[in-house]
């Protein structure tokens, strides 16, 4: 017979040192229980979430999204809420494209608020690999659920979809088109840093420079971002779209934030900038089909860049060499904030499509 008893004497004695749970506690803890005292509660026009469909950055307006940021700021001070609202209710996660963020935080915040899940995370396995069309999933789907969470390569799945879906769907990425949720986290994250950029008459002082590393025509976390920061035009001093693309802006991109108050200035020298910059959003690549594109891959982050001290580093993630792990452990580090704070800002957003807070 085999002995299977565990030699305690024969484990590293370091080891046996180690706390079982490692003590790496949140640096920004109590950025979110300032930012919901800062807020005051004023939910009526949370309202108008009830129950819909969420396609696009254009559906919020500035009241929602700081609403929207107080009611995450409360589920992540308490991510274990007594009410459980999405009790009975069932989620549809479908994503046609590969997700690690979205697809967990937008589970993690259903479960927490009580709902039951049917996942999809590979087209191949549904009728779309038969050439069935999106408007006979959608019956079914409305059969099936009570809200569908769609990601897909194919910026026109969504609308498809609605043709003849009969239950909400929220946006979780289509295509290059936009990711309103994924900037519904960053501007959450934009928040906590600085509670103050809500307000409307800031001091010249208090406002900041925004950079973004990306190609507004080509990447839709940085299209729905750009729509969110146009609602709050007061609170930048600039933003820069720092790229070397051909083609920075899709057609009548810049127009339209331009018309909605945002001063957009485009540079090619990263490091001309950098040191300048109060926020520094990051991204390189893009979904594209069944693969994805890089842009910009000579600008590249780490611990050395010529960085202002307070500046803060964003990134929808997943990175790649254009983000140094070497800044993770640096105070610029707020992209793992931003992604930890989605699930709270998806509670949020799934607790306003019941509406009952
Ligand atoms: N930010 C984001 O969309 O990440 P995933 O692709 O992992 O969902």
């Amino acid at each position: 017979m085999v002995d299977k008893s565990i030699e305690v004497d024969e484990v590293d004695p370091e080891l046996q040192t180690q706390p079982l749970v490692p003590e790496v506690p949140n640096p920004h803890t109590d950025s979110a229980e300032e930012l919901l005292d800062y807020i005051k509660e004023k939910p009526g026009s949370l309202l108008e979430l009830a129950n819909q469909s969420i396609v696009s950055a254009r559906q919020f307006n500035r009241d929602m999204l700081v609403q929207l940021c107080r009611l995450a700021a409360k589920y992540e001070k308490n991510p274990i809420p007594v009410q459980r609202p999405l009790t009975g209710k069932i989620l549809i996660s479908a994503f046609y494209e590969p997700s690690t963020r979205t697809r967990l935080s937008f589970e993690s915040a259903w479960h927490r608020l009580g709902g039951d899940i049917m996942s999809i995370t590979d087209a191949a396995t549904t009728g779309i690999a038969k050439g069935e069309s999106y408007q006979d999933v959608a019956e079914m789907l409305s059969g099936y659920g009570d809200l569908v969470v769609l990601r897909d390569t194919n910026e026109r799945a969504i609308y498809e979809m609605m043709e003849s879906l009969r239950i909400p769907i929220i946006n979780a990425g289509n295509g290059v088109d936009e990711h309103p949720t994924q900037a519904l986290a960053d501007m959450y994250a934009i928040f906590k840093w600085r509670k103050n950029l809500i307000e409307y008459d800031l001091k010249s002082t208090e406002k900041v420079r925004v950079g973004i590393i990306g190609v507004p025509d080509r990447m839709r976390t940085v299209r729905s971002l750009l729509l969110f920061l146009s609602l709050f035009p007061e609170s930048w001093e600039e933003v820069v779209i720092i790229s070397n693309a051909k083609k920075v802006f899709s057609e009548g991109q810049r127009e339209e934030l331009e018309e909605r108050g945002l001063k957009i200035r485009v540079s090619a020298d990263m490091d001309k900038e950098l040191p300048e910059l109060d926020i520094i959003y990051i991204n390189a690549i893009a979904w594209v089909g069944d693969s994805y594109e890089e842009h910009g891959m000579e600008y590249k982050l780490d611990k050395n860049s010529k960085m202002k001290e307070s500046a803060i580093i964003l990134h929808p993630l997943a990175r790649g060499d254009e983000l140094s792990t070497d800044l993770d452990k640096t105070e610029h580090n707020w992209y793992f904030d931003q992604a930890r704070g989605a699930v709270f800002m998806r509670m949020a957003l799934l607790t306003c499509y019941v509406w009952l807070f």
